[in-house]
């Protein structure tokens, strides 16, 4: 059976994953296909309506739901991919302490943000061959706990433990897994995470391109490298956190 050379992104209907989706329809001439996932179809069928030449299979599912990993599975089996990107990018925070804001907000974020990254990275595995990549979407969240973004701190760090270890797994296959830290981008994420206006540490950060994150981070996992972490602020806060006692630090935030 012919099998497509396959790009999935996750999360691809705004932010770093719409920008990921672009630049790799630029950079990778050789990928046939693209599979986008996020809930919005709308927008993910205006995203692939600007793009008509690029083949893309919409897959409009809501990843903080088991069945979802089912149909994604489902479509795995009869299309048989071969997958040479995924990026598991969708994800989302909540700014506040954990206490006040509403549970259900908090256990489905990690459940998107941890589950579903590792259900559809070890669901989409077996379709990939030597020579491929893995990039999961973390945040400089994942580098020490972080108040009032107690439950995103820690999903993070969750999903670079995971990446890192996955890393060593998938080496003996020649599949390269990146995980990418970017510091705060101007995207949807500030909104769905309400922090506009309610926190001074995040107003005066600086801000990372998108576009910038995303060549970077693609350029980097073909170079076979673990993390990708922009900014000379964010690489030093990045060996504070691994030198320094964390309460130390969390003490400055
Ligand atoms: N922006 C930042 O400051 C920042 C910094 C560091 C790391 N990050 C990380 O970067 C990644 C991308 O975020 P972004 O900044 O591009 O924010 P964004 O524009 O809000 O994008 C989030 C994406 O996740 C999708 N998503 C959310 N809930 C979903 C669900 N239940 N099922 C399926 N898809 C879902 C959204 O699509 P639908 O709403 O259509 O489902 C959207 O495409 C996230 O993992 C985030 O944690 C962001």
């Amino acid at each position: 059976m012919f099998r497509l050379k396959t790009a999935i992104i996750t999360g691809a209907s705004s932010g770093l994953g719409k920008e990921y989706f672009k630049l790799l329809t630029e950079l990778c001439p050789d990928i046939e296909e693209y599979w986008l996932i996020a809930r919005r179809e709308d927008k993910l069928k205006e995203i692939v309506s600007c793009n008509p030449k690029v083949k893309c299979l919409v897959l409009p599912l809501d990843l903080t739901k088991n069945e979802s990993f089912d149909i994604y599975g489902q479509k795995l089996t009869e299309k048989k991919p071969d997958v040479v990107m995924l990026i598991n990018n969708a994800g989302y925070g909540k700014l506040g302490d954990a206490v006040n804001i509403p549970i259900r907000q908090q256990t489905d974020m990690v459940f998107l943000n941890c589950t579903s990254l590792t259900a559809i990275t070890l669901l989409t595995v077996p379709y990939m061959k030597e020579g491929s990549n893995i990039i999961q979407v973390a945040s400089i969240a994942a580098f020490l706990p972080i108040p009032r973004m107690t439950v995103y701190s820690s999903t993070k760090a969750y999903v670079l433990s995971f990446t890192k270890a996955l890393r060593r797994e998938l080496k003996k296959k020649g599949i390269n897994v990146l995980a990418v830290c970017p510091g705060p981008m101007e995207t949807e994420f500030t909104s769905v995470a309400e922090i506009d206006g309610k926190s001074t540490l995040f107003s005066i950060l600086p801000r990372c391109g998108v576009r910038e994150v995303a060549y970077n981070s693609i350029i980097k996992a073909k170079k076979g490298k673990a993390v990708y972490t922009n900014k000379t602020i964010y690489k030093t806060y990045r060996i504070i956190a691994k030198l320094l006692p964390h309460n130390l630090i969390m003490k400055k935030l």
